[in-house]
């Protein structure tokens, strides 16, 4: 009896399910007798597109190169910035990026943004967020569905639904991996982190519970992601995370996102002389954060002034620059200075704290040495504009810098005090020649990160998606 209950509800609901994606398919087809004939609908499942990030930045790039390459796409933004309008949002994008489009977009609005924000789900936020996102996925599909699909804020939950009930074909542009295999390790070595709170840290039955729901979503997380047809990812670091959770290696691609670079292109590569400063500057740009580990600046730096004579000592100077938002970082600044006090430094050590864009380019355009030494960066964009700006860039032997910014004869890497110390000796002691030579190759190879090659490369990974999508037209 119940079981032929439930077969009955079964096929019920296949029904029901078939119906659906009847109903979708007819939708599709009334919306494109708006358009053209052979009209091929693009959606861009972007949330926040109005957020102006480097996430936005992206989108943009991606609605003009498509606009550009495809004379007969329309492309769609799904949002959920209800409280502003199309126009402002157009206008914004080309404020902030400097992007123009060339026909228009049609936008989507979306009104049940609510289910993706983590501050709903207090407990559970990942599995919470993730089908949430599918109730919002539901929403611009039934409002607007698409011929080709693609998602670029990383809303995997989304894929089987656009795929399966909407028929579309499935893309995606993914710069953070929604969970990744760091964080099962924060939670298995039992580590009090943001991800892992104390008391579960505490506890070996919480912790494995933890893991196994980690675990679950890992595997469901992989199911989802492996219905697109063409992945991308944002830098090595992701790509080896996607690589592993998702499992498509030859549908998955690294491309770049496109960095605003320009201003720093157009400086000389031979340096300039600064009012206040010596000849010899070495440059650090970065927030004042403890992951950055500007200590480590300073005490290599002081290593490398103990072989100097006394006269010498003045030619150098190690400027950091950087964002200071809170008393943090205000207590790390004093720390700093007090540490240069201590190694006897302070008169070739200057700290600057939230400087304007003029002054930045100014000290960019003097410096000789650019030094960064965050371990495990996921990529490190202050690196690519110290290569841009001619500085030749000394960055820590680990994550983005080595993997995707430092190549051969574009910089320098190093681990440790005394690495850092002998490569800026190095450094100092080249011809300016040779320093020049490695500065024009450097910012030759910032071209891998400019709005063009993300174009071209963006365009190669997501031509399948229209070939195959002429069956719709
Ligand atoms: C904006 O882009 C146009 C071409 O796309 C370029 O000519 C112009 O210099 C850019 N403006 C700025 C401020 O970067
Ligand atoms: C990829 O995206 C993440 C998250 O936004 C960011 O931290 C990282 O810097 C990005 N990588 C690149 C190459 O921009
Ligand atoms: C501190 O440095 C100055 C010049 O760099 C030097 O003359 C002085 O002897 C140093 N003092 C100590 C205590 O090392
Ligand atoms: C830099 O990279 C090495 C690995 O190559 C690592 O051992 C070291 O701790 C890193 N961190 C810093 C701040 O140098």
């Amino acid at each position: 009896m119940i079981l032929v209950a439930l077969v009955y509800l079964l096929v019920g609901f296949l029904a029901f399910l078939l119906l659906l994606k009847l109903g979708i398919s007819w939708r599709r087809s009334s919306l494109k007798k708006a358009y053209i004939k052979g009209s091929i609908l693009v959606g861009f499942f972007h949330p926040y597109c109005n957020a102006g990030g480097g996430g936005e930045r992206v989108l943009w790039c991606a609605v003009r190169s498509i606009q550009q390459r495809y004379p007969t796409a329309e492309c769609i933004i799904y949002t959920g910035d209800t409280e502003t309008t199309k126009e402002e949002i157009i206008k914004k994008a080309k404020k902030t990026f400097n992007i123009s489009l060339l026909k228009n977009v049609e936008f989507v609005f979306l009104y049940k943004r609510g289910w993706v924000e983590a501050k709903r789900y207090p407990v559970f936020t990942l599995l919470g967020q993730s089908l949430g996102s599918i109730i919002l996925g539901l929403e611009a599909l039934f409002k607007f569905p698409p011929d080709v699909y693609l998602d670029t804020m990383g809303y995997a939950f989304t894929f089987p639904v656009f795929k399966y009930l909407g028929g579309c074909k499935i893309g995606c542009y993914v710069h953070y991996p929604t969970i990744s295999t760091d964080m099962l390790g924060i939670v298995k070595d039992r580590t009090n982190a943001f991800n892992n709170r104390a008391l579960i840290a505490r506890s070996s039955i919480l912790t494995s519970g933890k893991l196994l729901y980690y675990r679950l979503f890992a595997y469901i997380y992989g199911v989802a992601g492996r219905c697109a047809e063409t992945i991308m990812v944002n830098s090595s670091w992701t790509n080896g995370h996607i690589q592993e959770l998702w499992q498509k290696d030859l549908s998955t691609f690294k491309v770049f996102p496109p960095c605003d670079i320009g201003g720093f292109l157009e400086l000389s590569i031979e340096r300039q002389q600064h009012e206040t400063l010596p000849r010899n500057v070495i440059l650090s740009i970065a927030q004042f954060r403890p992951e950055k580990n500007h200590a480590l600046q300073v005490k290599a730096f002081d290593r490398f002034l103990s072989e100097c004579s006394n006269q010498e000592k003045q030619s150098y100077k190690l400027v950091m620059v950087g964002g200071c938002r809170n008393q943090g970082d205000k207590d790390r600044v004093e720390i700093l200075t007090k540490l240069a006090e201590d190694l006897n430094i302070s008169q070739f050590v200057e700290i600057k704290t939230n400087i304007d864009f003029s002054e930045l380019k100014e000290l960019l355009s003097v410096a000789i040495i650019g030094i960064h030494t965050m371990s495990n960066e996921h990529f490190g964009i202050g690196i690519v504009e110290f290569q841009a700006a001619g500085v030749i860039a000394l960055a820590n032997d680990s994550g983005g810098p080595k993997m995707d910014i430092v190549q051969e004869n574009t910089g320098f890497l190093a681990c440790d005090e005394e690495s850092y110390a002998a490569t800026i000796r190095n450094i100092f002691s080249m011809s300016e020649d040779d320093r020049s030579s490695i500065a024009v190759t450097a910012r030759k190879s910032c071209d891998r990160f400019s709005e063009e090659h993300f174009e071209t490369d963006f365009l190669n990974a997501i031509a399948i998606l229209f070939e195959s999508s002429d069956k719709h037209t």
